[in-house]
């Protein structure tokens, strides 16, 4: 696995250059890495996932099927040609499947990973370096039954344990949502669609919505384009609840293959070259209506990959594979937790653009606001005290998360300076080097083990209202996403001349 993942970048990298060669004759030539660049494309590919606290399914909701679903279509001489049905969208556990391993058809989370694949065949779009497939809008359901002993511990089985330390109203508490399609449709000039749903099972997309009165959980993506103009608009929604005082909803652009960040099975996406710090930057415009209250910790970006804490790439296996997460989050009411009394919330170190190394216990220059959070991943076995470890259940193996405050000190990369940027009312179109500020953040390593090579497999925005105490609403508007890759020109000349 690993050799073929290697073969594949060397391949991808030699055929990117060979694109871009022959596509331009500027000096430096910089290529999106993303299948749609700027969400320009008026043939649209969109699908949908929703996974439980740890990132499986666990159990379907009644005649949703298993929660992988697209809308994919072309436009065709004034009219839009679909590519994925209403039947495909239902298929769920028990049902054949193209692909399907007959011992798996019974196995709900293997079912979902199968379904996408699926969905990813119908979606597929042919293109160089490689066919990519859809934008993946990605809904989570934060609640935890711990008595279902159903998410393993950094990626170890472990038994039930005592209920309190998150939220579930009980029996149930994890379930996948409602969703219910608007097929898009062109009208006039302008083409909409959506999904939208709700994950209170005893009621309906109908009933449901955002009428604050009634205490029922919501989530809608409507996206809509003017043909030939501009980019698509992706208009999300997410309102928590009582009994779901804690979801999430990204928009993510994910590897073409291999895993995606949080995810280990063989997923589809967007990303049809991989981002490899420090060579690329990441643009989009993004519009925040409603905030979310004040836990929603919303990413301007948030990134994920994988590697083990040898630096080696994730092979699957979850007792050794470790999630990397980094996330800038903007909502201004975020606090940083990490501070010269909380060192345990920050990374070990900072690394400056000029490549200085500032460590936390130098409380003159640390720039402890800069930093929200940073907790390190739980099978490490050499971490520097004091540490917070991440939580452990969250994921399908142990996770490491860096998540960055705005603040001057990431003003050379383009990111949010202070307090408020990007926020309610400051729309703005942002591009971020993220491949440079993601080069130089702290992520853990066994002593004496050689780099791991920073790819990045998913790239996303959106939020996260983390146990919001009242019903709280978030609103954003997405478009212009792009990731561009950018070529150092060192690199053109020695595989050139
Ligand atoms: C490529 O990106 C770099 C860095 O953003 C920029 O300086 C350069 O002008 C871009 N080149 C082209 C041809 O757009
Ligand atoms: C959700 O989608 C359904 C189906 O298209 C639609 O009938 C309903 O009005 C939508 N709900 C809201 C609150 O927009
Ligand atoms: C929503 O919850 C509030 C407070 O718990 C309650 O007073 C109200 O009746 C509920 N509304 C509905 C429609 O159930
Ligand atoms: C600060 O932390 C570094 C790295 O852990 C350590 O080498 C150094 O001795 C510490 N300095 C002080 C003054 O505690």
């Amino acid at each position: 696995m690993e050799k073929q993942l290697q073969k594949f970048f060397v391949l991808s990298n030699v055929m990117l250059l060979c694109a871009s060669l022959v596509s331009t004759t500027q000096s430096q030539t910089n290529v999106s890495a993303v299948g749609d660049p700027g969400m320009q494309r008026d043939g649209l590919r969109v699908a949908f996932e929703a996974w439980n606290f740890c990132n499986e399914v666990g159990q379907e909701a009644p005649y949703m099927g298993s929660p992988r679903a697209a809308q994919c279509f072309d436009l065709s001489q004034g009219s839009l040609i679909h590519k994925v049905t209403e039947k495909d969208n239902k298929l769920g556990v028990g049902e054949s499947l193209p692909g399907l391993r007959p011992e798996d058809i019974n196995n709900i989370d293997l079912y979902a990973v199968q379904k996408e694949l699926y969905l990813g065949s119908l979606c597929e779009v042919k293109d160089t370096p490689r066919p990519w497939q859809f934008w993946m809008i990605m809904l989570k359901n934060g609640n935890y039954d711990s008595r279902s002993g159903l998410c393993p511990q950094d990626g170890k089985r472990v038994p039930p344990f005592k209920p309190g330390r998150f939220p579930c109203f009980g029996t149930g508490c994890m379930n996948q949502p409602i969703l219910c399609h608007q097929w898009t449709k062109l009208e006039g000039d302008v083409m909409r669609g959506g999904f939208n749903g709700t994950y209170d099972l005893d009621s309906s997309c109908r009933d449901s919505g955002l009428d604050d009165n009634n205490n029922l959980s919501f989530y809608e993506v409507v996206w809509e384009k003017k043909v030939n103009v501009g980019s698509w608009l992706f208009k999300h929604k997410l309102k928590t609840s009582k009994k779901y005082p804690w979801l999430m909803l990204y928009l993510r652009a994910d590897t073409v293959s291999g895993f995606s960040g949080g995810y280990h099975y063989d997923t589809r996406g967007m990303l049809k070259a991989p981002l490899e710090s420090p060579n690329f930057k990441v643009r989009l415009t993004l519009d925040v209506k409603k905030g979310g209250g004040s836990k929603s910790q919303f990413y301007l970006l948030d990134m994920g990959s994988c590697w083990k804490n040898n630096g080696a790439p994730c092979d699957g296996d979850v007792l050794t594979d470790v999630t990397r997460y980094s996330e800038m989050i903007i909502n201004p009411e975020t606090p940083a937790w990490c501070s010269p009394t909380g060192l345990g919330n920050c990374p070990p170190f900072h690394i400056t653009p000029d490549n200085k190394k500032i460590f936390r216990n130098d409380t003159a220059n640390f720039p402890y606001s800069a930093y929200h959070y940073y907790c390190a991943p739980g099978n490490a076995q050499h971490l520097e005290q004091p540490v917070s470890t991440c939580d452990p259940y969250s994921n399908p193996q142990a996770q490491e998360i860096v998540q960055l405050l705005p603040h001057p000190i990431w003003g050379e990369y383009g990111y949010p300076i202070n307090k408020g940027d990007g926020w309610v009312g400051d729309a703005r179109t942002w591009e971020l080097d993220v491949g440079g500020l993601a080069s130089r953040l702290y992520f853990y390593q066994d002593p004496g083990t050689s780099p791991a090579k920073r790819i990045w497999t998913s790239i996303d925005t959106g939020t996260e209202i983390f146990v919001s105490d009242k019903d709280e609403v978030a609103e954003w508007t997405i478009s212009d996403f792009d990731v561009i890759l950018i070529q150092p020109k060192s690199s053109l000349m020695t595989n050139v001349y």
